[in-house]
């Protein structure tokens, strides 16, 4: 089976390529530079070269501007990146008869004021950042293109640092930094979201495959607060003793809710680790370093 990646340079993307290699794929990465900017016709004659070498049976599109602060203060490039690169692929989709996976992210439901989990509802969703709008708007025009499209709707993800990775901000990283620095960190008890190991994400990849045309929850769930999701990183580590010193505890923000429920992608017979096993499973898989 032949795959086309996008991305492949990024967090998610360099992971999913290793998996995908791993399961036997073929996989055809595009250079990040063939996609940056407003699509041309040069850059289209391009890709179209590219698609039709590599006769795609899946495009797995990671590409975008995944920062929420890089997309709020540069809003058109944002909508270039997350809106109308997703379109380009929709529409390669279709002229080469392929599955498109595309990420989104659990930032749609930015501003939702519930306090249960959210299913995948799309009306009423009215994401306060640029970046969850863009997200949003692209998962629709996907789906007009090409309704045999999936956009997975993914939460915030971590790991460790990995030698000629990229890796992200995470709160993973932001507290081994807070245990090195001894500055502590601050996290809200009204602050709910899913938290997601990047290997799950790329483990479960290749079955999104032969999921039905829609948009889908694509994470770990998360009953616990940031505070308690970072008190049990800490105890994880061994440095249970440390949580006073380096985690401060606030209860000052407004509650926000980004919690995903992803009963429908169980129903298709794909599971995430909750946050916290999650969170085991990464220590596990680094054990040599502790
Ligand atoms: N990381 C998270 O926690 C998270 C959470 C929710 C959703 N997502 C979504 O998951 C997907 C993958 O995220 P990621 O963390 O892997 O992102 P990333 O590490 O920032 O990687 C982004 C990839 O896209 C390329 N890229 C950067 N700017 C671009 C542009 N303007 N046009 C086209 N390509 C561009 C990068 O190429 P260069 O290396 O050449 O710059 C890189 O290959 C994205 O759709 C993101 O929005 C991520």
């Amino acid at each position: 089976m032949n795959i086309i990646l996008t991305g492949s340079t990024g967090f998610v993307g360099a992971r999913v390529l290793y998996q995908l290699q791993k399961e036997g794929y073929a996989v055809t990465c595009i250079p990040s530079e063939m996609l940056k900017g407003d699509i041309s016709d040069k850059q289209l004659l391009s890709l179209m070269r590219i698609f039709a070498e590599a006769n795609p049976d899946v495009i797995v599109h990671t590409a975008a501007i995944s920062s929420t602060v890089y997309s709020e203060q540069h809003p058109d490039e944002s909508y270039i990146a997350n809106v109308k690169l997703p379109q380009v692929m929709a529409k390669l989709a279709v002229a080469n008869q392929c599955k498109l996976i595309s990420c989104s992210s659990d930032q749609v439901y930015c501003g939702c004021t519930g306090i249960e989990p959210y299913s995948e509802k799309e009306e009423g969703l009215a994401p306060t950042n640029v970046y969850g709008r863009h997200k949003l708007e692209a998962e629709k025009r996907i789906l007009d293109i090409c309704p045999d499209a999936v956009s997975l709707r993914l939460s915030w993800m971590y790991d460790l640092p990995v030698y000629q990775t990229k890796t992200n901000h995470s709160f993973v990283l932001a507290l081994i930094k807070s245990a090195l620095t001894g500055k502590a960190v601050i996290y809200s008890v009204n602050d709910f979201r899913g938290i997601t190991y990047v290997r799950s994400v790329a483990e479960n990849i290749s079955k999104t495959f032969n999921l039905v045309g829609g948009v889908y929850n694509y994470g770990s769930e998360n009953e616990k607060n940031m505070y308690a999701t970072a008190c049990v990183f800490m105890v994880a580590m061994g440095m249970e003793n440390r949580i006073p010193e380096l985690i401060q505890l606030t209860d000052a923000q407004p509650l926000r809710n980004l919690r995903m429920d992803c009963t429908k992608l169980r129903g298709c017979d794909i599971h995430f680790e909750t946050t916290t096993e999650s969170i085991n499973k990464m220590i596990a898989d680094y054990t040599g370093l502790f």
